[in-house]
C-alpha cells in the first residue's frame, strides 16, 4: 500500500497577500477570492486579520458564513482582545480555526516585544489556551521562527501543543532560511518535540531571497504537512511561498516528494488571473506555471522537438493547469449562458444580477468591437466588481483637449449622491495631470501618483484600454483601475476608483496599516 501523503494547502492569499503595498481588496472582492479559492480546492483560506479593521472583521465574518467546504481561519495576536475578535469573526463558520502567533527570535523579543523568554511561554500558552476555549481548530506560529534558537523554539512549540493547539507553523518571517536550514529546522522540531505527533507541522514561507517555495519543499521533505502560500506568491515585501509553483512541483515530481494536494489544478490560471485583476499585481510573463510565457516554445530547436514529441521540452500540460486553447471567444450574437461559461473559466463567479450587469456592457462593447476576447470579458467583469465598491464619487461627463500650443484644458463632472459637481481648469503637465487637479479640487482628496499604466486589455487598435495606478494618500497605498475604448476616460474611472477606495477606507477607520506587529 502507498504511503503517500496528503499535504494541507493552506492560502493566505486574503490576508498576508493583502498586505502586499496597494493590494488591500474589498468586500466584494474578496469574497470573489475565497469563492474561487474554495473552487481551487485549498483546505484552508486565512480570511483575514479580524482586530486589524472592520473590514477584515465583516470579510472573515462574510467568508465564514459562504463557504461551508473549507476550513476559514482568522489571524489573532497573543492577546485576549484579538483572539474575541477573531473569534467573534469566526464563529459561525462550519470549520473555523484561530490562528494565533507571537515571535520568538532574539531579536522580536529584545527589540519589538521587550519579553523574556519565561514570559513569551506564559503568553503563548495563555494565547492558545484561550482560543482552544472557542474552537478545537487551533493553530500557533512562532513569528520569525526561522531565526529563533533551536532549543527555545523546541520549547514552545512542545508547550503551544500541550495547550491544545492543533497545528503548529514555523514562519520563515523574513525569507531568512536556506532550502538545507530549513529542512534539517523541522527534522529537527520532529526529532525533538515530544509531543509533536500530537500537530501538524506547517511552514509560512517569505520570498526575500527568491527561496520560497524551495524552502516549503525542503520541509516537506522532512516532515512538514501543510503549506501556507498565496496565489501568485503575493504578500508582504517579495510575497510568500506561491501556491501554484508548490502545488505543481509536488504533482510534477511526485515521484520525488511521494504527496499529493487536493488542488484541482486546472483552475490555477483562473485563479491566478483573478488575483491579479483583483489586486492590480500583474504577474511576470516568464512566471512559472501561470506566466503568458510558461508554456511558450521560442527556439526553432524546442518547437522541432515539440512537435515530433511533447515531453522532450514540457514537464507539465499547459491544460493541466487551466491555460485554454484559444482565448477568442464571444461576439454580438452570444448569448448570457456563454458569458455566464467565460465568466466562470475565467475564474470569476457572478451573482444573477451582476451577470446582468456585466452582459448589458457586454452588448455595449460588442456593438463597438467585433471580436471579444478573454482580457475584454476579464476588463468588464473587473469593472462591475469595482463598481459595487461603495462608490461615492462616479464620473458624470468630462472633456479634454490636449495639443502641442497650450495648456491643456479640462472640465470634469462628478457625482456624489444624486449632487452634481463640476470643475473648470487649464493647467498641469498635461491632460492627465490636468485631471488629477480637478479631481483633487472636486473630491477634497489628495493624491501623491506612485504609479500610473495604461495598457490594451486585448489585441488590436480597437481594445479597451485598462488604466492602473496606485497613489498614495496619508502615507497608505491604494490601487485605481479603469477600463474603457477611451484612455483618457479609463484614466479617470481609475483615478475615482482609488480615490472611492480612500473615502471607504476612512468610513471604515482603517486608514492605518494592517500591521501584524504585537
Ligand atoms: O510571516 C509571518 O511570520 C506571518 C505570521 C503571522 C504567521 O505572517
Ligand atoms: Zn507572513
Amino acid at each position: 500500500m502507498s504511503d503517500t501523503r496528503t499535504i494541507t494547502i493552506f492560502d493566505t492569499t486574503l490576508r498576508d497577500g493583502e498586505q502586499s503595498p496597494g493590494a488591500s481588496m474589498n468586500l466584494n472582492e474578496k469574497m470573489e477570492i475565497a469563492q474561487a479559492l474554495g473552487d481551487l480546492g485549498v483546505d484552508i483560506i486565512e480570511a483575514g486579520f479580524p482586530i486589524a479593521s472592520p473590514g477584515d472583521f465583516e470579510a472573515v465574518r462574510e467568508i465564514s458564513g459562504a463557504l461551508r467546504d473549507t476550513t476559514i481561519c482568522g489571524l489573532a495576536r497573543c492577546n485576549e482582545k484579538d483572539i474575541d475578535r477573531a473569534w467573534e469573526a469566526l464563529k459561525h463558520a462550519e470549520k473555523p480555526r484561530i490562528h494565533v502567533f507571537l515571535a520568538t527570535s532574539a531579536i522580536h523579543r529584545e527589540f519589538k516585544l521587550k519579553m523574556t523568554p519565561e514570559k513569551i511561554i506564559e503568553t503563548a500558552i495563555a494565547g492558545v489556551t484561550r482560543a482552544v476555549g472557542y474552537c478545537d481548530d487551533v493553530e500557533f506560529s512562532p513569528e520569525d521562527a526561522a531565526r529563533t534558537e533551536h532549543d527555545f523554539l523546541c520549547e514552545v512549540v512542545e508547550r503551544a501543543i500541550e495547550a491544545g493547539a492543533t497545528t503548529v507553523n514555523i514562519p520563515d518571517t523574513v525569507g531568512y532560511a536556506t532550502p538545507e536550514q530549513m529542512g534539517e529546522t523541522i527534522e529537527m522540531l520532529v526529532n525533538r518535540v515530544p509531543n509533536i505527533d500530537k500537530a501538524v507541522v506547517s511552514v509560512h514561507c517569505h520570498n526575500d531571497l527568491g527561496l520560497a517555495v524551495a524552502n516549503s519543499l525542503a520541509a516537506v521533505a522532512n516532515g512538514a504537512g501543510q503549506i501556507e502560500c498565496t496565489i501568485n506568491g503575493i504578500g508582504e515585501r517579495a510575497g510568500n511561498c506561491s501556491l501554484e509553483e508548490v502545488v505543481m512541483a509536488m504533482r510534477t515530481r511526485g515521484d520525488f516528494y511521494d504527496c499529493r494536494t487536493r488542488i484541482e489544478t486546472e483552475r490555477l490560471v483562473p485563479t491566478s488571473r483573478l488575483v491579479a485583476a483583483v489586486t492590480g499585481i500583474q504577474v511576470q510573463r516568464n512566471k512559472a506555471i501561470v506566466g503568458r510565457n510558461a508554456f511558450a516554445h521560442e527556439a526553432g530547436i524546442h518547437q522541432d522537438g515539440m512537435l515530433k514529441e511533447r515531453t522532450t521540452y514540457e514537464i507539465m500540460r499547459p491544460e493541466d493547469v487551466g491555460f485554454a486553447k484559444t482565448d477568442l471567444v464571444l461576439g454580438k450574437h452570444s448569448g448570457r449562458a456563454a458569458l455566464a461559461d467565460r465568466a466562470r473559466a475565467l475564474g470569476f463567479r457572478l451573482t444573477g444580477q451582476q451577470l446582468q450587469n456585466v452582459f448589458e456592457q457586454f452588448k455595449v462593447l460588442a456593438d463597438k468591437k467585433k471580436e471579444i476576447y478573454d482580457g475584454d470579458i476579464a476588463a468588464l467583469i473587473q469593472q462591475e466588481l469595482d463598481d459595487v465598491t461603495n462608490e461615492e464619487w462616479s464620473l458624470s461627463s468630462f472633456k479634454v483637449t490636449a495639443s502641442t500650443d497650450g495648456a491643456p484644458h479640462v472640465s470634469l463632472t462628478l457625482e456624489r449622491g444624486g449632487e452634481t459637481f463640476t470643475e473648470e481648469l487649464s493647467d498641469g503637465d498635461g491632460p492627465i495631470d490636468c485631471v488629477f487637479w480637478a479631481t483633487e479640487k472636486i473630491t477634497g482628496i489628495s493624491v501623491v501618483c506612485k504609479e500610473y499604466h495604461v495598457r490594451s486589455a486585448t489585441i488590436g487598435r480597437d481594445a479597451q484600454g485598462e488604466a492602473t495606478l496606485m497613489v498614495e494618500h496619508q502615507g497608505q497605498t491604494y490601487r485605481g483601475r479603469g477600463v474603457s475604448t477611451d484612455t483618457v476616460e479609463a484614466t479617470i474611472r481609475a483615478l475615482l476608483n482609488a480615490v472611492n477606495r480612500i473615502a471607504a477606507a476612512l468610513d471604515d477607520g482603517a486608514a492605518e496599516p494592517t500591521s501584524t506587529v504585537d
